[in-house]
């Protein structure tokens, strides 16, 4: 067998764990039915309302990653025949495009390019052309292109149309403020690999009353056994003893993960990684390669880097692992061979890392030919923590 080296994590997710996370992980199993297991999903849900910011009652994770996220928000809501409006600046906008027509939905793209923004007047516009529309989608941290999507303008346009705001929040979850009661998103889901900083396998979620109430007056039934929210929002409340057996081991890895969120707090957190996102990014300048992300609407946690002439993709991310065991993403869609993703997430969003990172880059590059002085890149990024 071979030995899993411990990488350095530091592609768009999985992150690093904190070994206090890991820790919790490795208490015993317990039953999915034991009353001292479902009273602390009781307080997880709590912990998550916390880093939602919001007071729904229907707040859980749903035991899988990311995109059973992005399937419960949508399964539950989007009935055959429904309008749905998804706007896309990157891939997972594009995956959300593509389950809303295999659950029948009339779905109409709203995109001004990929890496670019949807805005309220493209929203606005969309919806007035387009009758009685059931939701709007959107990604509020596209990981695939570093594009930040502000979404309480927007949210107040499609609450005029009577319509839902459901928005994917896997990268922004735990790494920046969340207000999802005050900028009134109806549906909003998460994956824990990423700024909130457990291994893979639960993605929370939460449902605004309004929501609610669009998936009690359905006309058909949700159509996925696994995946019924109101199901698993009352199995996670106590109300039902069984929903699927749910796993203590990952759930007690994400209590622990927002508790540390909790004692950090949500705007010490958001800052990290505001400030380590920036350092990287003015090491990336000085090492004369460019940020491909759009200026204004950057994102702290994750930035995707425009590889250079001549040099190649694989054989950079290849040598990374080998000599500096550490990972970084490639691109993905539109992006795929042109960009390099380095995620600073959770517990990865240290000074160290973005030295470290640089580091390697400068290192690697300079051997494969691409002209930088060596030492600029953390000298810029030193300047910018201090
Ligand atoms: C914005 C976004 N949505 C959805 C997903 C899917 O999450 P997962 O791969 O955990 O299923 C990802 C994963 O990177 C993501 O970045």
């Amino acid at each position: 067998m071979v030995e899993n080296p411990a990488r350095l994590l530091l592609g768009p997710g999985p992150s690093p764990v904190d070994p206090r996370v890991t820790q919790a992980m490795s208490t015993p199993v317990i039953g999915h039915m034991d009353p001292m297991f479902v009273s602390d999903l009781g307080n997880t849900s709590e912990l998550l309302r916390h880093v939602f910011g919001t007071k729904n009652r229907a707040t859980f994770a749903v035991s899988g990653t990311g995109f059973s996220g992005m399937e419960t928000a949508l399964v539950n809501v989007i009935e055959p025949g429904d309008t749905v409006i998804v706007g896309v600046s990157g891939f997972f906008g594009v995956k959300a495009e593509e389950l809303c027509r295999r659950l029948g939905a009339e779905t109409i793209v709203v995109s001004n390019g990929f890496g670019l923004p949807v805005e309220t007047i493209d929203i606005r516009s969309a919806l007035e052309d387009s009758g009685d529309v059931k939701a709007v989608f959107l990604v509020s941290a596209e990981t695939s292109v570093g594009l930040r999507q502000p979404l309480q303008d927007i949210a107040e346009v499609v609450h005029e149309f009577d319509s839902l705001l459901i928005s994917d929040m896997v990268t922004l979850l735990g790494g920046a403020v969340v207000k999802v009661d005050e900028w009134e998103v109806d549906i909003a889901y998460s994956g824990s690999q990423k700024c909130i900083g457990t291994p893979p396998g639960s993605a929370p979620i939460t449902f605004s009353p309004r929501a609610v109430e669009a998936i009690e007056q359905r006309k058909s039934p949700v159509p996925s056994w696994y995946l019924n929210a109101l199901e698993i929002s009352a199995y996670w409340a106590g109300e039902l003893p069984y929903h699927h057996t749910c796993s203590s081991t990952v759930m007690y890895g994400l209590k622990k993960a927002l508790e540390l969120i909790k004692d950090e707090g949500l705007n010490n957190r958001a800052q990290r990684h505001e400030i380590h996102g920036a350092a990287l990014r003015s090491g990336v300048e000085a090492m004369g390669l460019s940020v491909a992300s759009l200026e204004g609407r950057r994102l702290g946690m994750l930035t995707p880097i425009n590889i250079p002439e001549g040099i190649d993709d694989k054989d950079v991310r290849s040598a990374l692992l080998e000599e500096y065991n550490t990972e970084i993403g490639g691109g993905l869609g539109d992006w795929a061979g042109k960009v390099w993703r380095i995620g600073l997430m959770g517990y990865g969003s240290t000074p160290a890392n973005v030295l470290h990172i640089l580091n390697a880059l400068e290192h690697l590059l300079s051997e494969r030919g691409h002209k930088c002085e060596r030492g600029s890149a953390t000298a810029a990024a030193t300047q910018s923590l201090s």
